[in-house]
């Protein structure tokens, strides 16, 4: 149906009280499972990919894929850059036909990160494409700085960001302990921004209750990158050890891998979208 910018989708959602789901995909299996998902529930999606594949010429091989798949699903698709670490990189996705970039400033003091994200927006919207900051920080592996309200007012105004990450207790990858959600405080930035799309980082293992009630403040967009990939090696390791060494080709090796992916990532999708 349509490859789309992230703003023919988070708009409406956050009206809607709804979330579009944001997966990282890595290759061309991942990325088939999130159009199958997408299209059996018949919702949008973003498909996102790693700053890192940006680092060699994998974001830009895959992108030719990413573009034929979206152009040829029956539902709306933005390709987004997830965490983009230089303005080099938020350039390349653009040029790539990636329809969305994050630029993520979220470590460097307020005013570099006003700089850089604001650089990165007009990247974007001079491409026709739609753009994500990030302030306070959500930990990937280090500390996590919670989003002061203020702060991400001042923020949205100065950067002109269509959808904006908040640190609101989640984190990246597998929780060690259970998180606690502050769940006021994503309250008060949705007030305080209510017209402005939030993004939760840290899908993973944030506890669906939790999830929910985000939602229904102000998040419109939840990213799964951990527990999606690790779906594909785990079904991937299940397949292989059915196979008890047999060959069979990859692509047939593979089909069942993409069809559990798929089935991950359509429950999520429902969730999100409050069915
Ligand atoms: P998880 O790996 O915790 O799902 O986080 C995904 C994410 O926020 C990608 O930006």
């Amino acid at each position: 149906m349509a490859l789309v910018t992230m703003n023919e989708l988070l708009p409406a959602a956050r009206k809607e009280k709804r979330a579009v789901g944001a997966f990282n995909v890595a290759n061309y299996e991942t990325a088939l499972a999130i159009l199958k998902a997408a299209e059996a529930e018949k919702s949008p999606v973003i498909i996102q990919v790693y700053d890192r594949l940006f680092e060699s010429y994998k974001a830009a091989d895959l992108a030719g894929t990413l573009l034929r798949l979206a152009r040829r699903a029956d539902v709306p698709i933005s390709l987004h850059l997830d965490h983009g670490t230089s303005l080099e990189h938020v350039a390349a996705a653009l040029h790539a036909g990636y329809t969305s970039v994050m630029l993520d400033g979220s470590r460097l003091p307020f005013d570099e990160n006003v700089r850089v994200t604001r650089q990165a927006v007009d990247f974007a919207h001079g491409a026709g494409c739609s753009a994500e900051g990030e302030i306070g920080h959500v930990a990937q592996g280090d500390e996590t700085a919670l989003t002061v309200v203020d702060e991400a007012v001042k923020f949205a105004a100065a950067t002109r960001v269509d959808a904006l990450a908040v640190s609101i207790g989640t984190a990246h990858g597998y929780y060690k302990a259970k998180p606690k959600i502050d769940v006021e405080r994503c309250r008060e930035i949705a007030e305080a921004l209510p017209d402005l799309p939030l993004v939760l980082h840290g899908g993973t293992g944030t506890p669906l209750e939790d999830v929910r009630a985000v939602i229904r403040c102000g998040i419109a967009k939840v990213n799964i990158a951990t527990e999606f990939l690790d779906t594909y090696l785990k079904s991937s390791r299940a397949e292989l050890e059915k196979l008890d060494g047999k060959f069979i080709p990859p692509d047939k090796f593979y089909d069942p891998v993409v069809e559990a992916c798929a089935a991950h990532a359509a429950r999520l999708i429902r969730f999100f979208a409050g069915r």
